[in-house]
């Protein structure tokens, strides 16, 4: 019989997970089930032209092998899976900030909308293109929820390392801020922990495909329909072409305030940043690992 370490290698999934593709058990619990047995599926058609199988035989073939403990053919099915399992099980999302501005989000206990900062005194560096917070607060509004602006949530990306990071590192002459990626955090969070919260705090939320701060993008409020992100943009570190810029910089919103509680990690680039992170977070009840990820900057 093919062993439970076997699938968790290739899959990082539930045990019993080739079972579960065939009786629909195993995975329910997740939020993203319909996702993951979409892409089930979308393997085994992949294998079923490999093996050049009827498709209604590819099932019970591959039942029959890995009853009967064919562990090659299980296992180029588990190989090939991950090919499609390009929405990650366990998605987490990332927002960028200046520590400088880590004291205040800490005490305050949310990071707030641009809408929500606009009233407020300005505490930190703004690291942001104003021409662009300017449109997303007054042009560009969210299909999933029409009445919502862009900049009336707080945003994050599906990867560290952003477009935005690098327009920072390279000192864009469009940039205010000119002191580069250094004292810059990624501050980090589980996408189906935050969307639990909102939901249960009646806070609506969205994902976009792609950059919503530029005049088209398209917005989903579905985890179902997460594999619609460009996950390959979204990941890789060569982003110059086209459409695999726009891809990366797909983004996640939260309506008008993000809870602090829900930052499970503040990344920086190098010790003395980590330390400044430390001490701007020391005094609060919520305390995040500070954790050094050179490989996440330029
Ligand atoms: N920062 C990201 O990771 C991220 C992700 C996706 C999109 N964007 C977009 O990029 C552009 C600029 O980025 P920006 O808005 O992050 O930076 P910004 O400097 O232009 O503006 C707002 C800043 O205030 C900070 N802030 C939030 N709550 C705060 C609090 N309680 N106390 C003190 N400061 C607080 C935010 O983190 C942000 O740095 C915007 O158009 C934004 O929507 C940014």
């Amino acid at each position: 019989m093919v062993t439970s370490s076997i699938r968790f290698t290739y899959l990082n999934l539930a045990p019993d997970f080739v079972g579960a593709v065939y009786s629909g058990r195993g995975y329910r619990d997740l939020p993203q089930a319909p996702l993951i047995g979409k892409q089930a599926l979308i393997s085994l058609c992949y294998l079923q032209q490999k093996l050049n199988l009827p498709k209604a035989g590819l099932k019970k073939y591959l039942m029959d092998k890995y009853l009967a403990g064919d562990n090659t053919t299980i296992i180029k099915f588990l190989k090939v899976c991950p090919i499609f399992m390009s929405v990650p099980v366990d998605p987490k999302i990332y927002h960028i900030v200046h520590v400088d501005k880590l004291a205040s989000i800490a005490t305050d206990g949310f990071l707030w909308s641009d809408a929500k900062l606009a009233k407020r005194p300005v505490t930190g560096t703004v690291i942001g293109m104003n021409t662009i917070k300017a449109r997303r607060m007054s042009e560009l509004r969210l299909k999933s929820h029409p009445d919502l602006f862009v900049g009336q949530c707080v945003p994050f990306y599906f990867c560290p390392r952003s477009v935005m990071l690098f327009v920072i590192h390279r000192k864009n002459s469009e940039l205010s801020y000119q002191d580069g990626q250094e004292p810059i955090v990624h501050l980090v969070a589980d996408l189906n922990a935050v969307v639990k919260w909102a939901n249960a705090n009646q806070r609506r939320w969205a994902f976009t495909l792609s950059n919503a701060g530029s005049s088209y993008f398209e917005d989903r409020c579905d985890l179902a329909n997460l594999d619609e992100i460009d996950w390959s943009a979204v990941q890789t570190k060569l982003w110059s072409d086209s459409p695999t810029k726009e891809n990366k910089q797909a983004e996640f919103l939260l309506e008008q305030q993000f809870p602090w509680q829900l930052i499970e990690e503040v990344a920086v680039i190098n010790q003395l940043t980590g330390q400044l992170a430390g001490q701007a977070i020391a005094g609060a009840s919520h305390r995040p690992t500070v954790q050094i990820r050179t490989p996440w900057y330029y």
